[in-house]
């Protein structure tokens, strides 16, 4: 079966991007693949009180209104259910996430749809993918005291379900290209549990 690729962009510089051209180097080494592109610099609505209140309705139950305030939640959220890799390029500003990803982030974790409370704890619902994270910054290094950046991007991919996270930069890809590309062993696309009271 050939994979699928999601691939997710958030640098706001188009050609002279190092993310996008480590994104653009690593999904070539993914092929043969079916790839999905999501450009998060077009503009994604930051969340307010009406998706913040429209997400905890029950599918069944939403108004018109409230359905459409989720859609492009909805969308975004069966792009990554529908792949077996994601390859997100993160360019560090301000020693975090680039607002758009973290925008994308605030669409997709979202309870009952990507995680879930349970008696034990919160539960991440997107199990058996993997991710690939294009990492450029301008000295910020990965794993340094002031990269606030990858911890957090790790944290919430693992809140989500995904913990098959590894970060490239262009300089380790430039050394050893096949690094990121080892054998993915997971289980694809496992189906979420049922939720309770949930369609
Ligand atoms: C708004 C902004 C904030 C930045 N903040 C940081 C930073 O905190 N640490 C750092 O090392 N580089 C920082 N940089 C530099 C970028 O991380 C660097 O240019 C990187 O290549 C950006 O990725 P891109 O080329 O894919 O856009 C910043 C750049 C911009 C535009």
């Amino acid at each position: 079966m050939t994979d699928t690729v999601l691939r997710v962009d958030s640098s706001a510089p188009l050609a002279t991007s190092t993310s996008r051209a480590l994104t653009d180097r690593i999904v070539e080494h993914l092929a043969p693949a079916h790839v999905v592109t999501r450009d998060l610099t077009a503009s994604l609505p930051f969340v307010d009180a009406d998706w913040v209140d429209a997400r905890l309705v029950p599918a069944a139950e939403r108004t018109p209104e409230q359905a459409a305030r989720l859609q492009l939640s909805d969308e975004l959220i069966a792009e990554i259910r529908a792949s077996d890799t994601l390859v997100i390029g993160l360019p560090v500003y301000n020693f975090m996430l680039p607002v758009a990803l973290k925008a994308w982030i605030d669409l997709v974790a979202r309870p009952g749809e990507t995680f879930r409370y349970t008696s034990t704890g919160p539960e991440g619902l997107l199990s058996g993918k993997r991710v690939i994270v294009a990492f450029a910054s301008g000295g910020t290094a990965v794993g340094s005291p002031i990269d606030f950046a990858t911890p957090y991007l790790r944290h919430v991919l693992g809140f989500i379900g995904i913990d098959d996270v590894t970060f490239v930069t262009k300089a380790e890809m430039d050394a050893d290209p096949k690094r990121p590309f080892r054998p993915f062993a997971g289980p694809r696309r496992r189906p979420p549990e049922p939720l309770p009271g949930r369609s």
